[in-house]
């Protein structure tokens, strides 16, 4: 038997690999919501434009809240030989609802429908991973606030550079992650078109209201060209790039808990919640969450990539290809949403060991700037000059296997004799952080100041 809905210059039915290869059904079915709510707008407008009858819109938008609630009580039947949502739906609203059902399709073509639907598919993903990003610096910047004097090293080339407070670092993935969803806002204005009415590719010749589909479905306007908004996916493309970028913060901090989390470090600890064991080495607890985080950004970079490889070169309008588009972007916009959740979990229960942060920041003479600093301001000595002195005076320290703060004042002297006692004062790591007062600096008082303007910001946000 030939397809119903468009076999009828057909004589016989389509291979079974054919089936296999041509079946979206499989995962265009998370687009149902979407689909159903564009059905009803539609109708709607076709009724109120006199193009069907408002008595058949009313059957219509009835059949279509049945299915809807069938599809969400797991009652659906969804088939294969059906291809994809849109006929699942249209031939199930048939059984329903008989004669009427086929009216639906008026002035509408598959290629705007799908268009429409995730467009309005990926608004929500990108509505449901903001809130998930706010929440993610909520957690971050509470964090960062408990610990806003805790002295940690902070790193270049991941060699201990000066120390930096923990609050500082958390913060500055405070900042990140505020321009990811600022990406993604972006993204969402852009995509906020009705491509609804635009047809197959060379719009209709029935009289529409675009307007009206494109209020009822939120959009901000109706798309201004029928070939562009048929066959376009620059809005899963752009998403997807907004998507990478944060899995790629994602993988930095996750990275760095790993390294934290090591004994080699010891300078924070886990939850049980957020590690596993091992079930050969007892002593084990691995960040295995934190390392799942840094391997996903691999797949959701992978989803822009095969998309944009996709796109590349395809003739306006549509094509099969762009049905392509939806499960990368499925699964990356999930493992991107787990991923966030997974790391606001882990970032608001570990703990970091304050005295071995500390101690930490102590070594590798992460003060040695301080001590050039000193030799700038207090003995107007130039900074390449007050370099050249601190280095050797660093080389002296390595050499007696003591830290900065321990060095005997005359060793210091057989470099600058002019060095004071006071030197002493700049050469603790407490008193280095709280010397950065600049601004965006790592001084607590700065820290405690920042942390509570997101933290505001944030509250008065979800209001
Ligand atoms: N399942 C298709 C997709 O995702 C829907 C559009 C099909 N249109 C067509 N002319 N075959 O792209």
């Amino acid at each position: 038997m030939s397809n119903k809905m468009w076999g009828g210059r057909f004589t016989s039915s389509p291979d079974a690999i054919m089936e296999d290869i041509n079946a979206s059904i499989d995962f265009d079915r998370h687009l149902y919501r979407q689909d159903i709510a564009a059905s009803k707008a539609h109708a709607e407008m076709l009724a109120k434009q006199g193009i069907i009858a408002a008595d058949d819109a009313k059957k219509i938008a009835h059949g279509l809240d049945t299915i809807l609630s069938e599809i969400e009580s797991g009652k659906f039947d969804f088939k294969r030989a059906l291809e994809d949502i849109h006929m699942n739906v249209e031939s199930r609203l048939a059984e329903l609802i008989g004669a009427p059902a086929g009216r639906l399709h008026t002035a509408r073509s598959r290629n705007d429908q799908v268009a429409t639907d995730f467009r309005l598919w990926v608004r929500d993903s990108i509505d449901a991973l903001d809130k998930a990003l706010a929440d993610y610096q909520r957690a971050l910047a509470e964090k960062a606030l408990e610990h806003a004097a805790a002295v940690m090293p902070g790193f270049t080339h991941l060699q201990t550079a000066q120390p930096v407070t923990f609050g500082h670092h958390l913060l500055a993935y405070v900042e990140m992650v505020a321009r990811d969803r600022g990406r993604f806002a972006d993204a969402r204005k852009r995509l906020n078109e009705s491509p609804l009415g635009s047809g197959a590719l060379a719009g209709t010749s029935f009289d529409l209201d675009r307007d009206m589909t494109a209020r009822a479905l939120g959009f901000d306007r109706p798309s201004a060209n029928s070939l562009d908004a048929v066959s376009d996916r620059d809005f899963v493309m752009e998403t997807l790039a907004a998507a990478s970028i944060a899995s790629i913060h994602l993988s930095r901090l996750a990275e760095e808990i790993v390294i934290w989390a090591s004994p080699l470090t010891g300078l924070v600890k886990l939850s049980d919640k957020f590690t596993t064991g091992s079930s050969m080495m007892p002593q084990k607890r691995n960040p295995d969450a934190a390392e799942l985080v840094r391997a996903k950004a691999g797949r959701i970079v992978g989803a822009l990539q095969g998309l944009l490889i996709v796109m590349k070169g395809l003739p306006l309008a549509y094509a099969k290809d762009m049905q392509e588009d939806k499960e990368g972007a499925m699964d990356a916009l999930s493992a991107l949403s787990l991923s966030i959740a997974a790391m606001t979990g882990m970032v608001r229960d570990m703990e970091p060991d304050i005295a071995r942060m500390k101690k930490a920041a102590a070594e590798g003479y992460a003060t040695a700037t301080d001590l050039a600093d000193w030799l700038v301001r207090v003995l107007k000595m130039p900074f390449r000059d007050a370099h050249h002195a601190t280095g050797r005076i660093v080389a002296k320290a390595a050499e007696q296997g003591v830290p900065l703060h321990r060095l005997a004042l005359e060793k210091m002297r057989e470099i600058e004799p002019r060095i004071g006692e006071d030197v002493f004062t700049v050469l603790s790591v407490d008193r280095s952080v709280k010397s950065r007062v600049s601004y965006g600096g790592t001084a607590p008082r700065n820290v405690r100041a920042q942390a509570k303007k997101w933290l505001r910001k944030l509250e008065k946000d979800k209001s």
